[in-house]
């Protein structure tokens, strides 16, 4: 049976491990057997094992992606995987990254709907053929797994910057009639860690799993703050 060398990064070591190959074998079919057979204090995160919940999200051969996703036919060079938690974001412990800091920008970027109807009101009725509600479903599909924002270098730049993530969901509520707190949103990402440090790289857009694109949502928002800022609102 051939054997795939991998090297796990846990804090600020490489550790090497030996993994039999298997036909259709995943990323995280290699951890999880790391984990199980060859060393149980190895920490990792995972949930659905299906493509459904991005809790999976490593840095594997240098790129992030979701590993229960990813097989190794695809990434091994020469038989070989490096495996490191993802990047920009503080390490909890081995592979587990600190998604704190993640889910605060998101809130700092007013990324929390709020809406003005009551449980007794009528539904509200958004025509499925209006800009908006294009824009909108074009960016909602977002599970918050990261894998943009790991990919993105103003975030390795400047830790400040919102990120990718956090500004796709603020173009997808800037797209929902029904939010009533677009004021505060546009002055939110208006700002210097906002989309205007976006260098429209475009990594974030190539590495999204869900196919999303960041990049147009923040393009989206720069123009909608440049029409703020010449109407006089920001
Ligand atoms: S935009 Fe894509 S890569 Fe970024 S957090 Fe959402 S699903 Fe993950
Ligand atoms: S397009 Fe903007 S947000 Fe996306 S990776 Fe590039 S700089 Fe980061
Ligand atoms: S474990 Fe849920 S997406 Fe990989």
């Amino acid at each position: 049976m051939s054997v795939l060398r991998v090297s796990v990064r846990r804090g600020d070591v490489w550790q090497a491990f030996e993994v039999p190959r298997h036909e259709s074998q995943t990323v995280l079919d290699v951890v999880t057997h790391i984990q199980r057979h060859l060393d149980p204090t190895l920490a990792y995160r995972y949930a659905c094992r299906v493509g459904m919940c991005g809790s999976c999200a490593m840095t594997v051969n240098g790129a992030p992606r979701w590993t229960c996703r990813t097989h190794v036919d695809k990434v091994a060079k020469e038989g070989r995987l490096e495996i490191s938690p993802l990047r920009n974001l503080p390490v909890i412990r081995d592979l587990v990254a600190d998604m704190r800091e993640f889910f605060d920008k998101w809130a700092r970027a007013k990324g929390q709907f709020k809406g003005e109807r009551k449980r007794s009101d009528d539904c509200a009725r958004v025509s499925p053929d209006s800009e908006k509600r294009i824009f909108a479903d074009a960016s909602i599909e977002c599970i918050g797994c990261a894998v943009c924002y790991s990919a993105c270098d103003v975030v390795a730049w400047n830790p400040e910057y919102l990120g990718p993530a956090a500004l796709n969901r603020a173009w997808t509520l800037l797209n929902d009639e029904r939010d009533t707190q677009q004021a505060a949103r546009l002055r939110a990402v208006a700002g210097d860690a906002g989309c205007l440090s976006c260098h429209t790289h475009m990594s974030c857009t190539d590495r999204c799993p869900k196919a999303l694109s960041p990049t147009a949502g923040i393009a989206g928002l720069k123009r909608a703050t440049l029409k703020a800022a010449l109407r006089g609102d920001l």
